[in-house]
């Protein structure tokens, strides 16, 4: 059994405090890798991970995000100076679940390279935004790609946190 694989998806948990400083460039390669690694629909890789670190573009993307919650004032990436994003083609019945895959490979990658990372929502309302898709043209990405989500990511400024108790009857057998 790949025992260290597995302490590592029993320990990671969502982190909501971020320190500012960028994370390396091998740490966030790795964290990628994993991304690129998930399980994908008939291998066909359909979605596309869109790496923001320009400072004024997170700061964009985090406005938008804002305007689709209850506290636009807030910033819903807790201060990652990392956000990564997650689309796909938009029209294909199986993007949500691909992209769904990379985000949770994303974020248990993050925890193997020593990092924080917290799954956010919205990205679908952000992508659908007349704002969204400008955002998209600005950045070069050509195309008509729906938002699934979105990691923050960074350095942890606080403790791992602890995990709920799982449900009893999370696991029903059939046998
Ligand atoms: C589809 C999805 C959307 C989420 N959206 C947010 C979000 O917008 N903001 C946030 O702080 N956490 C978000 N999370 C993280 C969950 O709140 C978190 O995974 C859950 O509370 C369990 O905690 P853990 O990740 O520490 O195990 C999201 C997670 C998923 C899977």
């Amino acid at each position: 059994m790949q025992e260290e694989m597995l302490k590592g998806l029993l320990a990671r948990r969502s982190i909501r405090k971020f320190r500012p400083e960028q994370i390396k460039e091998e740490e966030l390669q790795a964290v990628l890798q994993a991304g690129m690694n998930a399980p994908n629909a008939k291998g066909r890789q359909i979605p596309i991970i869109v790496v923001v670190q320009k400072p004024e573009e997170v700061k964009a993307v985090k406005e938008l995000n804002a305007r689709f919650t209850q506290n636009p004032g807030a910033d819903p990436y807790y201060g990652a100076p990392t956000v990564l994003l997650v689309l796909v083609p938009r029209d294909e019945p199986l993007g949500p679940l691909d992209g769904a895959a990379v985000l949770t490979n994303l974020c248990n990658g993050a925890y193997a390279a020593g990092l924080g990372s917290c799954w956010i929502n919205r990205p679908q309302m952000m992508f659908d935004s007349e704002e969204g898709k400008q955002m998209l043209q600005r950045w070069g990405i050509q195309g008509d790609w729906a938002g699934v989500g979105s990691v923050a990511l960074g350095y942890p400024a606080v403790d791992l946190p602890a995990a709920a108790p799982r449900k009893a009857d999370y696991c029903r057998y059939v046998r």
